[in-house]
């Protein structure tokens, strides 16, 4: 009894960490969703992206953008359907207790076409 009672508090906890965590797109906050993206949509601004995200970012998530060990993929649902404030919000603080840099750096419109490119379906 007293062992179901222990196993019962190791999967609350579990429960309870999942939840306080949740991924970065999701602890940002609503109001990021709100600013726009001057590139929306803009193909010139996404094949900019596709450069600056190998050179930034692919060494972390990875060319294809699968993710690695501990880096998430970026090419599911909840990165291309994410808003673009929020892509921005997440490129401008990072999450650098656990190992997502800023990239407070790039001029803003770099980060833009970044955004841009994330959001783009991957099979283009
Ligand atoms: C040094 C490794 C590293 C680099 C470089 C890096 N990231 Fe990350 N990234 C991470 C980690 C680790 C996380 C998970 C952070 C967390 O959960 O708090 C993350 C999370 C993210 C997320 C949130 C994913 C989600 O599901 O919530 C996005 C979007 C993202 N990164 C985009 C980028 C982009 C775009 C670049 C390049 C400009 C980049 N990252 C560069 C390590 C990196």
């Amino acid at each position: 009894m007293r062992m179901l009672r222990f196993l019962g508090f190791i999967v609350a906890m579990g429960v309870a960490g999942a939840t306080v965590g949740g991924s970065l797109i999701q602890r940002a906050p609503a109001r990021a969703a709100e600013k726009r993206n001057p590139f929306d949509g803009d193909g010139k601004a996404k094949r900019a992206g596709a450069k600056l995200y190998a050179r930034e970012c692919a060494s972390c998530h990875g060319m294809n953008r699968g993710g690695r060990r501990n880096t998430p993929p970026l090419n599911q649902p909840e990165v291309q359907k994410a808003d673009s404030g929020t892509l921005f919000w997440v490129l401008r603080n990072g999450s650098l207790h656990r190992g997502m840099p800023s990239f407070a750096h790039l001029p803003e419109a770099q980060r833009w076409q970044i955004v841009t490119f994330l959001k783009a379906p991957t099979s283009e």
